[in-house]
């Protein structure tokens, strides 16, 4: 295999033809929602990096810190050949996991984002000359097919993304992913936990407005893809905590009352004044839900890792 290998599994029109579906189906509901990985053109992708970055986004940092302290515990408890991760990203922080599983073989970086795939790989190329790095430009939430790699097979899904789901998708999401394992492999987790209101409301609506630009990117991709005429400047950016659901929704509120015109569905949605798009929840975590619910996906819990400050959780789970 050479060391670098990106395969497409979502052909070009397949992406179009999801897109299509989701934004007709997603604005023509009430309330209106679009799914969030829309957010991730290249632009998006770049935008997401610079959250990462931000004073008040905590997640990436604690979870760095995690993998910082535990990545020779996670090899030592794998000793995972192949290394697969779902929603990776700049796969910057996965490099600490990379470094210490000595055993690894072959990385399976997995995403929607094309550029996140790109840039990962010729920076892993440069660095780990001896990886085989095969990337798969793929919806993980769709039915994933990963190639023929050589196990123990170690799927790390990392960054709280897993939250982006709602329950009833995170569970059919679960036991798709227990499919791709085989007995004895391993999930590695990242959950962000329940805490303050202030200090989650605070990490999705940042000073800098980094975040309402990254929300509000997702118009930006249905102008371009579908001819629509989406005016960023009609919507603000709203991040809010639902209490009841233990969740983080990002929202797009209309600032007046507007049509917008979607040539490529044939389709003009109108807005209210005030009206929201839900554009992202971001659930969020506490020990015993995560257990239960990788248990009803036959995943058993067998680590559970937190920063010092007991923000953000790492967990490994093993296939039965
Ligand atoms: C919140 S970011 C996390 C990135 C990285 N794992 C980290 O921890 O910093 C979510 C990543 O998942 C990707 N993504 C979102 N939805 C996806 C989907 N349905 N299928 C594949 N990738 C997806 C995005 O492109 C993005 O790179």
């Amino acid at each position: 295999m050479s060391p670098f290998l990106l395969t497409r599994t979502l052909p070009e029109d397949v992406t179009d033809a999801a897109l299509r579906a989701d934004v007709r189906q997603g604005l023509t509901r009430t309330p209106k929602t679009l799914p969030p990985k829309w957010f991730y053109d290249a632009h998006g992708s770049e935008l997401f990096e610079l959250i990462t970055q931000l004073p008040e986004y905590y997640p990436t940092r604690a979870e760095r810190e995690i993998l910082l302290a535990r990545s020779g515990e996670i090899a030592a408890a794998t000793g995972a050949r192949t290394l697969i991760e779902l929603g990776s990203g700049s796969s910057d922080k996965t490099r600490h996991l990379i470094d210490a599983l000595t055993a690894l073989h072959t990385y399976v970086p997995v995403d929607v984002s094309e550029s996140a795939l790109t840039g990962a790989g010729r920076a892993l190329l440069a660095e780990r000359p001896g990886l085989d790095v095969h990337a798969l430009i793929a919806d993980f939430t769709a039915g994933l097919t990963l190639p023929d790699t050589p196990g123990p097979r170690l799927l790390a899904f990392l960054g709280g993304t897993i939250g982006n789901l709602p329950p009833a998708e995170r569970a059919v999401f679960l036991a798709s992913v227990r499919a791709l394992l085989a007995p004895g492999d391993v999930l590695l987790l990242g959950t962000d936990l329940v805490k303050d209101e202030r200090v989650l409301v605070r990490a999705y609506d940042d000073a800098a407005g980094v975040t309402a630009a990254f929300n509000k990117n997702v118009l930006a991709v249905v102008n371009r893809e579908l001819g629509a005429d989406f005016d960023a400047g009609a919507f603000d950016h709203v991040a809010l905590w639902d209490a009841g659901q233990e969740w983080i929704e990002m929202r797009l509120r209309a600032r007046r009352a507007l049509t917008v015109k979607i040539p490529a569905l044939d389709l003009a949605v109108d807005f209210t004044a005030g009206e929201e798009l839900r554009t992202e929840v971001s659930a969020k975590f506490r020990q015993d839900g995560v257990r239960a619910e990788l248990s009803a996906a036959e995943l058993e819990l067998t680590h559970w890792w937190t920063d010092d400050e007991g923000r953000f959780a790492l967990s490994l789970s093993v296939a039965r």
